[in-house]
Parts: structure tokens; sequence; C-alpha cells
């Protein structure tokens, strides 16, 4: 379980979450939505701890990990596999060796059973064979595809994912999204989704939240959101860009 309480973040006098707070059940997949800029990533960046909150607390199954050191938060990370926004693969390695690096530092596995789970989580992605490629050799979509596959390796009890689908075409959209379900059912994982894809919050998530100017603007189902009058979550989810004119004028 992940909890949240009233966490504010302020950059150099911007301030980009001004009390959020939200639960996210075991098992439950979880969507963070927002305009681009909203703090959807520095969101997510607290709940791995990498970022520190200025006031408020994160705790993942209860430990409080806004306050913790970075030698503790290492055995938490243990249990959180993170997808970054922009794959976050190192060039200079193969696509094994970066996904033997992440294993290497989360887990205790060496020799053959390393070698297995890396060839195990670039299966389950559908990439076989890739081992020896290196990130220079391959498509947006299958760098994204190396990201989770290095992500899920670590066998987490947490899938954290920034951005999967941006910039991917329709069908690649859709392989993530599929694996995103995948993982989510096979590994009973509890996962979170930033994303401001509308098609990824209808077919993925059973719970939205919609960040807008660092507070919380919707907090619900997908299917609720899709009912909601509020003119900022109207205008997110349709692109209409009309709809709040009357209220910045
Ligand atoms: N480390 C940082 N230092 C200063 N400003 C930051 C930092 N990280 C994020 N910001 C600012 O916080 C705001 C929210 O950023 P971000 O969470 O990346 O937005 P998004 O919703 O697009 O993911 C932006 O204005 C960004 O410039
Ligand atoms: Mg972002």
């Amino acid at each position: 379980m992940i909890k949240v309480n009233d966490l504010h973040k302020t950059f150099e006098g911007k301030q980009v979450l001004r009390g959020v707070g939200f639960t996210v059940n075991t098992g439950e997949t979880f969507g963070i939505i927002g305009k681009s800029g909203s703090g959807k990533s520095v969101l997510l960046k607290h709940l791995i701890g990498l970022l520190k909150p200025d006031v408020g607390e994160v705790w993942i199954d209860d430990k409080l990990i806004s306050a913790m050191s970075f030698r503790k938060l290492q055995r938490v990370r243990e249990k959180i596999g993170m997808v970054f926004q922009f794959g976050a693969l190192f060039d200079s390695m193969t696509v094994s060796e970066n996904i033997e690096l992440a294993l290497k530092k989360l887990t205790k596995l060496s020799g053959s059973s390393l070698n297995d789970r890396v060839t195990e989580s670039l299966a389950s992605v559908g990439l076989e064979g890739t081992e020896k490629l290196m990130p220079s050799e391959l498509s947006g979509g299958m760098k994204k595809r190396v990201g989770i596959a290095r992500a899920i390796a670590i066998k987490p009890e947490y899938m954290f994912y920034d951005e999967p689908t941006t910039g991917l075409d329709p069908v690649m959209t859709d392989t993530i999204n599929r694996l995103i379900k995948k993982f989510k059912t096979d590994e009973r994982i509890t996962t979170v989704v930033v994303t401001h894809e509308m098609l990824t919050v209808y077919d993925v998530v059973d719970r939205v939240i919609l960040l807008h100017e660092g507070k919380i603007q919707f907090d619900g189902t997908p299917e609720d959101i899709k009912k909601s009058d509020d003119l900022v979550v109207k205008q997110f989810i349709t692109g209409d860009s009309t709809l709040l004119l009357q209220e910045s004028r």
C-alpha cells in the first residue's frame, strides 16, 4: 500500500505540489494525469524517495520513505520497478548488460540465475534474442520495452511507469498498455502510471487523479472522470482549449 499525506514541494519559489494526498491499495492500478509541467514526475520521484518533500509524508508498506536515509531506501527500492520517462538505458551497454546492472544492484542473483532472469524478463516483453543489441539499434518502442523488462526483472511488488506510451504510435501504445495490464495480473503488483494519454487511463487504471496547479482536481474511477462536469477535467480529457476561456479572461 502507498499512502501520501499533504505533500508540498517548491523549486526556486515555484510551488509544484501544494498539498497532495491519496492512498493506493495493494494490487490496484493507479493513474496520475495532468498537463505537461503539472508535477506528475515530481510526484512519482517522491514515491521512490528520489525527491524529499518540503512538507508531507510518503508511506510504502508502513515505511515512512520521505524521511529515510539513502541506505534504508535501497531496501525499499528492491521492491519497486521503475520505468523512467526517457527509457534511461545506458547507451554504451548492451540490452542484457543494462538489465544485469539493475539485477546486481537490487537482487542477490549471480551467474546462470542472473542470465536466466535477463532472458526471462526480455521474453516477458516480447524481446527474445535482443540480449546483445545496443540501445542505438532499438526502436523507440523496443527501448521502452527494455526499460519495462529491466523494471520487472527484479520481481517487484510495485511498478511505477512515467509516461510509458508518450511518443509511441497507436499500435505500440496498445502493446505497452497490454504489458502493464499483464504484469498487474501475473504478479499481483501495485502499479502507478503517470500518463497524459486518456486511452491508457480508460484501458488500464482502476483509479485516477488529475493534478492541477499543485493540487488534486479529480480523484475517482475512469468511468467517473468521463462523467465529470468539472471544466478543468473536461478540458483535459477532451483537449478542448476553449472550455476555460471565460475563466482565464
Ligand atoms: N529538480 C528540479 N529543480 C527545479 N525545478 C524542477 C525540478 N524538477 C521539476 N521541476 C519543475 O517542476 C515542475 C513540474 O515538473 P514535472 O513533474 O516534471 O512535470 P510533468 O507533470 O510534466 O511530469 C516543472 O515546472 C519543472 O520545471
Ligand atoms: Mg513528466
